[in-house]
């Protein structure tokens, strides 16, 4: 198996008659090492999912605190990538063709299972391939943020109107309700809030990933556009401070 892994880099200037060009190997080892932590996150975050749904915080909270350890991982990575100048970039980039981290059905995964749900990113997928449908399943399924919601409901907060009001398409929004429910239990409900500061913790390291990436890429080729037909840059920008569970932000302001 780990044969594999190791033999599953192929460099596109591999045909190059003065051999590869050396960076492109970082280039590929640090997509495939992300990749994997991002399918050790959906396994972690499935079973975040199990346990709250059995009631059980304190294997939430393990599991919780193991993704963030990850999501610091992959935040801290971006420092090897960054260590390949705009020159070493360029000297394999044109051989990328359309091939960009837009096409990362794994992270899209993600973002789903956390609750914020596109269904247009399907689209970019061939229906019937294997990440269209991984993609339609989270897209169908609840999300970490809905078990959550239903978890602190059973708790004897009442958030049966707010459930059925979460949007089923694109960023959750703040709900009144769930912002009334966090402020009680952050003022009184010890062990629900050490779950809500969990989820806060992730929260804010997706965020540190995304802005970590959109400064190297903005380090590595500027404005440019992006492989994958964004606006590049310009585009990443605008993910940027966009948290997937705003409740858990909003409500500070009423602490
Ligand atoms: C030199 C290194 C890199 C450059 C220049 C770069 C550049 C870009 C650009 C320009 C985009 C916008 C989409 C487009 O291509 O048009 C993008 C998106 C993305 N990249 Fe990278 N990237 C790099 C490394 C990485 C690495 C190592 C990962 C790890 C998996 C990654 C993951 C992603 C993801 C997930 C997106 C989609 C983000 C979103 O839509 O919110 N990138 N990248």
């Amino acid at each position: 198996m780990l044969d594999k892994i190791l033999s599953a880099q192929a460099p596109r200037t591999s045909d190059k008659a003065e051999g590869a060009e050396h960076d492109e190997m970082l280039f590929i080892i640090i997509h495939q090492v992300f990749e994997l932590w991002f399918k050790q996150l959906l396994h972690e975050i499935d079973y975040a999912q199990v346990q709250l749904r059995e009631h059980n915080v304190g294997q939430t909270l393990h599991v919780l605190k193991r993704m963030r350890s990850i999501v610091k991982v992959m935040v801290t990575q971006v420092d090897v990538i960054e260590t390949m100048t705009p020159v070493g970039f360029n000297s394999f980039r044109d051989r990328l063709d359309s091939a960009s981290g837009l096409q990362s059905s794994q992270f899209r995964e993600v973002e789903f299972a956390l609750g914020y749900k596109r269904p247009h990113i399907l689209t970019m997928h061939d229906a019937g391939s294997e990440a269209y449908q991984k993609l339609t399943k989270r897209l169908n399924q609840p999300s970490l943020w809905d078990d959550f919601l239903v978890f602190i409901d059973k708790q004897g907060y009442d958030l049966q109107q707010a459930m059925t009001e979460q949007p089923v398409d694109g960023q959750i929004k703040s709900h009144p309700a769930i912002l009334s429910a966090l402020e009680k239990i952050y003022h009184s409900d010890p062990s629900l809030s050490a779950l809500c500061e969990s989820l806060i913790d992730l929260d804010e390291g997706m965020q540190e990933w995304r802005y970590r990436h959109v400064k190297m890429v903005q380090r590595t080729i500027g404005m440019k556009l992006g492989t994958g037909g964004s606006e590049g840059a310009k585009y990443l920008l605008e993910t940027l401070n966009k948290p997937f569970f705003p409740d858990l932000w909003d409500v500070r302001v009423s602490l």
